[in-house]
């Protein structure tokens, strides 16, 4: 049983619908699990949804829904929504499955009986909105509360903590000697620093029942319900004991789980990348690695953090109406046009800014004119000359081909999903100019240059099918459809990199009849 490439996304909250924010994440590591399994790895893709908690538990109110009710509905719509993006997600949890609360108490029972909880009242200032306590040093100079915490109110409760500070020095030296543990490293920095200039305060991991019903209750104190983000973090090991990892089971004294599921046992823990937004890093930064570390089990490792997405240069909002919706885009415009924006547009670390004008005319440019222009020069002029039979190899282009293959793959092993795309998009111009600098359609009307033809031809075709490889990680839909129209069938098996060596079209193949891939569009106005 070897160990697979595991990756996660952060689980969404099911308060709401998606946006582009969650759209993008999910996005982003779909094409890093599909690249993984492109170059021969067994890959595991874990997504799914974060149920619990007082958002939760206030936006179903708010319908006058109970929590369960609300959240099945919602769900129906965050599973459609991987669909409609193209997930290939292996699994796809909710927390308020049996076989997450089963993880949940173990780990909190395992924690407990070691001494790292303990419980103690508070007094305190409450953020209902962030379901957080706050501190005098969260206060603005003036004493006021920022808005961003919305109502704050006094409160007295008995909870129970999670001891942190004990692992604060474990987990500095685990950072600084695993320099890609933290990815971008501007975020290493950052967490680093706030490490190493503030003492840990312990971690509240309850919420009383009379408070706040929607959550698993403690194992070993059932007035208190387990804190949301200590219930959430635990989805991504929830997944591997479900699936018999012995690496989750042992350290937690579960059995192995009876699900079919479980057959056979896969091997996924530690998980190798967990893909998450940038405001969420010191709960898996921090909080998830001094969990695990107190429970014995390994850690992740790499935390890949995003950046956020804005429109027009404004934040996100449904209240002002700033919004992008991803699933009206994907109707419009098509799944790999919205995909490769987002990929394209925006490097996994900053910030992005959404603008419909700079989505269109990227479409129009790099889809319609680069790539979709290129094969339909291709596969047209092969049916009109050569009545769609493939000639002789040539490998004129096959420099510029395995130059796009080797950077590809080199960037997407660095996780730079848009430099990958810019190095594709560097052969595609290769031969849109070499279509202009060698003129088929002039060589056509002259007999005597027909053997100049065929390497033209061939070499386009060629870098067309090689394309269509390199773009499986990224634009899936795509990619099959360039294979289709080169007459090939789609690959049997996810592990298609081989196919990237040049000269697999083979003279004498026949090839389908040419379709544009993203038919051009005016500019307008988006939806
Ligand atoms: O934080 N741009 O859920 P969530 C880019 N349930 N990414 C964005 C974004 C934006 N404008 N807005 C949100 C939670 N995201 C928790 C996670 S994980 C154990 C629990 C990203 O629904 C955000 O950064 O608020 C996060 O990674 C994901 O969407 C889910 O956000
Ligand atoms: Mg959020």
């Amino acid at each position: 049983m070897g160990k697979r490439f595991y990756i996660t996304t952060a689980i969404d909250y099911t308060n709401g619908a998606p946006h582009l924010g969650h759209a993008y994440e999910k996005v982003v590591t779909d094409v890093i699990a599909r690249a993984h399994r492109a170059m021969g790895e067994e890959v595991f893709f874990v997504t799914g949804l974060d149920e619990h908690g007082q958002k939760v538990q206030q936006a179903a109110a708010a319908e006058g829904k109970d929590p369960m009710t609300y959240c099945d509905e919602l769900a129906l719509q965050w599973l459609a929504l991987a669909k409609d993006l193209g997930l290939s997600n292996d699994d796809f949890i909710r927390t308020t499955e049996a076989r997450h609360k089963a993880v949940v108490h173990a780990i909190l029972s395992k924690l407990h009986a070691s001494g790292d909880l303990y419980s103690q009242p508070y007094q305190g200032w409450y953020s209902v909105k962030e379901e957080t306590f706050l501190t005098e040093k969260d206060r603005n100079p003036n004493g006021s509360w920022d808005p961003k915490w919305g109502q704050v109110i006094p409160l007295t409760e008995e909870n129970w903590y999670f001891r942190m500070a004990r692992h604060q020095d474990w987990l500095v030296a685990h950072i600084e000697a695993n320099p890609s543990f933290i990815a971008p490293a501007c975020r290493r920095n950052e967490v680093l620093g706030f490490l190493r200039s503030e003492k840990l305060a312990d971690l509240c991991i309850s919420r009383p029942a009379s408070r706040l019903s929607w959550g698993i209750p403690l194992p070993f104190a059932p007035d208190w319900v387990t804190y949301v983000w200590f219930d959430a973090l635990t989805n991504y090991v929830t997944v591997a004991a479900d699936h018999g990892d012995p690496a989750v089971l042992h350290p937690l004294g579960l059995p192995a789980p009876a699900s079919p599921m479980a057959q056979p046992p896969l091997a996924l823990w530690p998980a190798d990348i967990h893909v998450i937004g940038k405001d969420i890093i010191k709960f898996h930064a921090v909080y998830w690695p001094i969990m695990l570390h107190a429970a014995g089990l390994p850690l992740p490792l790499q935390i890949l953090t995003h950046g956020w997405w804005q429109k027009d240069g404004q934040k996100l909002s449904k209240s002002t109406g700033n919004v992008v919706d991803p699933i009206a885009v994907i109707r419009d415009w098509g799944l790999d046009a919205f995909r490769y924006y987002v990929l394209r547009e925006l490097a996994i670390g900053p910030d992005g800014n959404w603008t419909d004008e700079g989505f269109q005319s990227r479409y129009n440019a790099e889809l319609a004119n680069g790539l979709g222009n290129l094969l339909n020069r291709a596969v047209n002029m092969l049916n009109k000359y050569r009545d769609g039979i493939v000639p002789a190899p040539s490998d004129e282009l096959a420099p510029d081909a395995s130059r796009a293959v080797e950077n590809t793959s080199q960037l997407l092993r660095q996780n730079d999903l848009q430099g990958a795309l810019v190095a594709i998009w560097d052969l595609v111009s290769r031969a849109n100019l070499y279509v202009e600098q060698t003129q088929p359609f002039k060589l056509a009307k002259d007999s005597a240059q027909a053997p100049r033809l065929d390497q033209v031809l061939y070499n386009l075709v060629e870098s067309c099918r090689i394309l269509a490889i390199l773009l499986a990680p990224f634009l899936p839909d795509t990619s099959r459809r360039i294979l289709g129209q080169l007459g090939i069938p789609a690959p049997a098996h996810p592990h298609v990199w081989p196919l990237t060596a040049w000269g697999g079209l083979q003279r004498g193949h026949k090839v389908a009849a040419p379709q544009p891939l993203f038919p051009r569009k005016d500019l307008k106005p988006m939806a």
